[in-house]
């Protein structure tokens, strides 16, 4: 049997004393002592000293094997040798040069090679970046004002796209339509008019609703979640085929599904979008955003002759240190690293199955790539509502017991797993789970 949180957050409390009183002291000058995220779990966050290879130290001394990975960012792990030895030559350089870095072009290579969807690169600081500049994109280059989105989808922290973030709020008893609701206060007033929120793997009804609107619809917004939902890849298939119909661009969210695959769920599932976005394992630790696509879309970020209408910017974008970090993320990205990922994650996917199984806990597991995540659910994770159906009170309790024994799997995304990992570390993780779950 898991333990009770009262007696978990009891634990807690004694080994992590310094983090306590960081997080204590810090209250009083930051809005929640900390960022939102760093809680997950636990009555309060850990605060990290150091983070070498798939190992982090906290500042009461204790060790963790890191299964969070920086929400999803660090695929190389923490302080890889080339990263560190880019970062260092780029310091050298000084720490922002007031000019384009050749930097640029050398990123924007690898993109083209890995990606058949992409001529041309722009940089960013992060997804969020990169998902409001692609919004802007779509509907200049389009001319028309609506963007449709999943119900559950993040694109990041975007006043035009942060609508119906939880699957189970506001839908329509009376029609397909899911009514568009803003996921936060102080969203800019009729926002909704501009967005239309699609279901997750519903074919009947996305075609019903895309064609309805197809007029005045820019663009498709999408991420397929791999590792994350059980989505099959003919429905981003489908998708892909309906836009090119209906003359509807496709934007596929990248930021996380990057990882998955050395072509991203693009090439997973063989779908070539217009335009992608990216974030997190492509600035090898350091802020960043990009964002790809064929030269026709890619040409309207193009003002060095006459004027687009469309302007992005930013004083940190491609900043040389980030592109060193990211080039060499990408240099070392390796085929023989997915592959040595993909059976680390097969190993931890079987074995997860199995002790959820011998203990008698429903429960379905979703991997791809470098991502496993767990839903204690006897529900088919083919879309969000059957993540909902997931015990989280118990999953939250075992991720706070697993914690104790110094397993860091902390924002909520799941296991992720990073190169430095062998098969001892998901063997001492299926140790941990299978102690958590059988003790009092
Ligand atoms: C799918 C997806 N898109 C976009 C973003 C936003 O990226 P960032 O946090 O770099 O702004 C995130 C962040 O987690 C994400 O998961």
């Amino acid at each position: 049997m898991v333990k009770s949180l009262e007696k978990l957050q009891k634990e807690f409390q004694k080994v992590n004393p310094k983090s306590f009183s960081e997080w204590n002291n810090n209250k009083k000058t930051l809005p929640g002592g900390v960022i939102k995220g760093a809680y997950f779990s636990s009555p309060y966050p850990i605060y990290i000293q150091k983070a070498e290879g798939c190992k982090l130290l906290d500042i009461d001394g204790k060790e963790y094997t890191d299964f969070s990975n920086h929400h999803t960012a660090m695929i190389l792990g923490h302080s890889h040798p080339a990263v560190i030895k880019a970062v260092n030559e780029a310091v050298g350089n000084g720490l922002a040069l007031s000019a384009p870095s050749i930097l640029e072009g050398q990123i924007a290579n690898e993109f083209i090679q890995r990606f058949t969807s992409i001529e041309q690169v722009r940089y960013t600081n992060s997804g969020t970046e990169s998902s409001i500049t692609a919004g802007r994109m779509v509907r200049a280059i389009t001319g028309k004002p609506k963007i449709a989105k999943f119900a559950g989808n993040y694109h990041g922290f975007n006043d035009s796209l942060e609508f119906n973030l939880s699957v189970t709020e506001n839908t329509n008893s009376d029609s397909e339509y899911i009514k568009p609701s803003p996921a936060w206060d102080g969203m800019p007033e009729h926002g909704e008019k501009n967005i239309i929120i699609l279901p997750m793997n519903d074919p009947e009804t996305v075609e019903m609703i895309v064609r309805e609107n197809k007029n005045e619809l820019a663009a498709i917004f999408f991420d397929g979640k791999p590792g994350i939902l059980d989505i099959p890849i003919e429905f981003t298939q489908f998708l892909r085929n309906l836009t090119s119909e209906l003359d509807i661009l496709f934007v596929m969210d990248e930021v996380i599904s990057f990882r998955s695959s050395r072509t991203g769920y693009q090439g997973i599932s063989k779908v070539i979008p217009d335009i992608s976005i990216f974030g997190k394992i492509v600035g090898g630790g350091m802020p960043v955003g990009a964002i790809g696509g064929a030269s026709k879309f890619m040409k309207i970020l193009d003002n060095s002759g006459p004027a687009t209408g469309l302007s992005q910017s930013g004083t940190f974008a491609g900043n040389h240190i980030t592109l060193a970090a990211g080039l060499a993320t990408m240099q070392n990205l390796t085929p023989e690293v997915y592959t040595h990922l993909d059976k680390l994650r097969e190993k931890l996917h079987k074995g997860i199955v199995e002790i959820f199984d011998n203990a008698n806990i429903p429960c379905k597991v979703v991997s791809k790539g470098s991502i496993v995540n767990t839903y204690l659910t006897n529900k088919p994770i083919t879309n969000f509502e059957a993540v909902s159906s997931s015990n989280q009170e118990l999953w939250e309790r075992i991720m706070l017991s697993l914690l104790l024994k110094g397993i860091y799997a902390r924002d909520g995304m799941g296991f992720v797993l990073s190169q430095p990992m062998q098969e001892k570390d998901i063997q001492n993780l299926l140790k941990n789970l299978n102690d958590a779950i059988d003790e009092n």
